[in-house]
C-alpha cells in the first residue's frame, strides 16, 4: 500500500442481500398445501451495494419505505449477514463480529427501543457501560456531557417507559455514543419526534460530527434533517443505489421544473387561461403569479409571457430540494 493512502472508514462492494419468505397459500386447502410444500418468494433487499464513506464525513442515506435502507445498515453493523459481496468498516469485515470492532461502532434503530424499559434511564445506561467495560470515572463525565447536550439531564432517573418519545430516543442516542464509537449508523434517530426534540437532536449531531469527527451515516424522512446535516446523500430504490453525490446535484439531475414568479403590472388583468398553457399555476396573489415551468422551456415560457401579458418582472427560482426528493419517491412508488 502507497505510504500516504487514507483508508476509507466505510468501503462497501457488491453488496446484496436476499430475503427468503414463503408465499402464504390462501384457504384452507392453501394451508394444508403449504404444509407439505411451501412456495418461497425471494426479496433482493439490497443489490450490488457499493459506496464509500471517508473519516469524517456525515452522509444521508435516502430512499421510500421498503427501499433497502435498514437492511444495509444491518448488514453494516454485523446484524445480517449478506448473500454477497463485500464491506469494510474501519478495518473489520462487520459480520465477523469481531470485539474491536463491537467498541468502534454504534447502531441506532429509531423505530425500536433498545434500552431496558423496566429500569431508570441511569441504570440501563449502567448496564450498557458494564457491557462495554466503561471505566465508572468515563462512564459519568460522557452521561453527563450528553445528556446536558440532549437537555435530558433531569430525566436520567425516570423508567423509561415513562419517558416521551423526544426524551426516550435522546437516551438511546447517549447509550449508542457510551463507548464513543467512531462510526455512526443512524437509523431513523428523529421519526415521530415533536419539532423542538428533532431539532435539538439534529444540532446534537451536527455537534458532535463537527467535535469528534465521527463518521454517520443517516437514514431520515424528514428532509430538514437531510438538508440541516448533509452535503452528501445516497439514495437508494429496490435495493439499487441510483445516485450518490451532493445533495445540490440532486437538483440537476432530478428537478424537472423550476419556479417562475411574474409581476404584472397593478390593475392589469393575467387572465388564468393565457397562463395555465405554459405550466401550472401553484400561487396566486393580486398582481403576481407562480408558475411550475418544465427547465426546458423555462426561456421560451419567459420570453412569451413578456410578449403577451402586462409583466413587470419575472424571478426564476429552482424547487426546493424538499419537494423534488418527495416527488422521487412518491414517482417510484414508496
Ligand atoms: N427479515 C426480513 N425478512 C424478509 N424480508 C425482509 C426482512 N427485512 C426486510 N425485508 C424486506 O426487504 C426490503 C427492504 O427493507 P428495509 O431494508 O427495511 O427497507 P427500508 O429500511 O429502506 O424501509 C423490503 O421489501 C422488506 O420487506
Ligand atoms: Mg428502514
Amino acid at each position: 500500500m502507497p505510504e500516504h493512502t487514507v483508508m476509507p472508514a466505510i468501503a462497501v462492494h457488491g453488496l446484496t442481500k436476499a430475503f427468503r419468505t414463503y408465499k402464504k397459500q390462501p384457504g384452507f386447502r392453501g394451508a394444508v398445501r403449504g404444509l407439505f410444500r411451501r412456495e418461497y418468494e425471494q426479496t433482493l433487499a439490497a443489490r450490488e451495494v457499493s459506496f464509500k464513506v471517508e473519516e469524517g464525513e456525515l452522509v444521508g442515506f435516502l430512499g421510500p419505505n421498503g427501499a433497502g435502507k435498514t437492511t444495509t445498515l444491518k448488514m453494516l453493523a454485523g446484524l445480517l449477514y449478506p448473500t454477497s459481496g463485500t464491506a469494510n468498516v474501519l478495518g473489520y469485515v462487520p459480520w465477523e463480529r469481531a470485539d474491536g470492532y463491537r467498541r468502534q461502532f454504534a447502531l441506532l434503530l429509531g423505530q425500536k427501543n433498545q434500552l431496558w424499559w423496566d429500569l431508570p434511564a441511569r441504570e440501563s445506561l449502567e448496564l450498557n457501560a458494564k457491557i462495554y467495560g466503561i471505566e465508572r470515572k468515563v462512564f459519568e463525565a460522557t452521561v453527563t456531557e450528553l445528556t446536558e447536550l440532549l437537555d435530558v439531564k433531569d430525566k436520567l432517573n425516570v423508567m423509561v417507559r415513562e419517558l416521551s418519545l423526544g426524551e426516550r430516543m435522546k437516551m438511546e442516542l447517549t447509550a449508542a455514543l457510551l463507548h464513543q464509537p467512531k462510526v455512526l449508523f443512524l437509523d431513523e434517530p428523529t421519526i415521530g419526534l415533536d419539532v423542538v426534540s428533532q431539532k435539538k437532536v439534529r444540532e446534537f449531531l451536527r455537534h458532535h460530527n463537527a467535535t469528534r469527527k465521527t463518521t454517520i451515516l443517516l437514514t431520515s424522512h424528514y428532509m430538514t434533517d437531510i438538508q440541516e446535516l448533509c452535503q452528501r446523500v445516497i439514495i437508494i430504490d429496490h435495493g439499487t443505489i441510483f445516485f450518490d453525490g451532493k445533495l445540490t446535484e440532486v437538483i440537476d439531475r432530478f428537478a424537472d421544473f423550476k419556479l417562475v414568479t411574474i409581476e404584472c403590472d397593478p390593475g392589469a388583468e393575467c387572465p388564468a387561461a393565457a397562463l395555465a398553457k405554459y405550466g401550472e399555476v401553484v400561487e396566486r396573489a393580486p398582481g403576481t403569479v407562480k408558475l411550475k415551468v418544465k427547465r426546458d422551456r423555462v426561456v421560451p415560457v419567459c420570453k412569451a409571457l413578456f410578449d403577451t401579458l402586462p409583466v413587470r418582472d419575472i424571478d426564476i427560482q429552482e424547487v426546493p430540494i424538499e419537494d423534488i426528493i418527495r416527488e422521487l419517491f412518491a414517482r417510484k412508488g414508496g
